[in-house]
């Protein structure tokens, strides 16, 4: 499968909030898909990618590095392109560009005990960590 990763562009929007929107849930202000991806795209940091088939938006990913540690968010596939291996492709592609950046950790979040999310992410290397996770919303 021919699948291209490319940086997202504001003509990427509408695709990728009705992605989100199919995808993630928005049960809070802070994830609402149309302000996540304004806020991303201004941020201009070049570190929010999509992956294209055949001119179809078929998956995103954010990563975020502030000099310290590296994050990944909004890993997200269309569910009729799961299992083709572009869920890695992104996030080889976020995982190089911080490294290229300097960054030497990164860091990801899964919400509940997703085995099938902890099996993916095994893929790639990652491991669970002892952490407690904590947070603030400021609204
Ligand atoms: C998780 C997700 C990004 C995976 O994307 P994908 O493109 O299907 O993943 P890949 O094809 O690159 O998978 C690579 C390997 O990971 C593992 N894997 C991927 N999805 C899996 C699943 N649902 N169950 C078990 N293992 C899985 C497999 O080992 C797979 O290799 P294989 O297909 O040869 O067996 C995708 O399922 C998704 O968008 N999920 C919903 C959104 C989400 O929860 N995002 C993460 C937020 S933390």
């Amino acid at each position: 499968m021919t699948t291209h990763i490319r940086t997202c562009t504001i003509s990427d929007k509408p695709a990728v909030i009705a992605l989100w929107a199919a995808v993630f849930q928005q049960d809070k202000p802070h994830n609402d898909p149309t302000q996540s991806f304004n806020q991303k795209i201004n941020h201009a940091d070049d570190l929010f990618f999509v992956a294209e088939h055949k001119k179809t938006l078929v998956g995103t990913i954010i990563a975020g590095y502030d000099g310290h540690r590296g994050w990944i968010y909004s890993l997200a596939i269309d569910p009729r392109y799961r299992r083709k291996g572009i869920g890695t492709l992104l996030m080889k592609k976020a995982i190089t560009i911080l490294h290229n950046k300097g960054c030497l950790k990164v860091n990801l979040q899964i919400t509940g005990n997703n085995q099938d999310l902890i099996t993916f992410y095994k893929t790639l290397g990652f491991t669970i960590e002892d952490r407690i996770s904590m947070g603030k919303n400021l609204y």
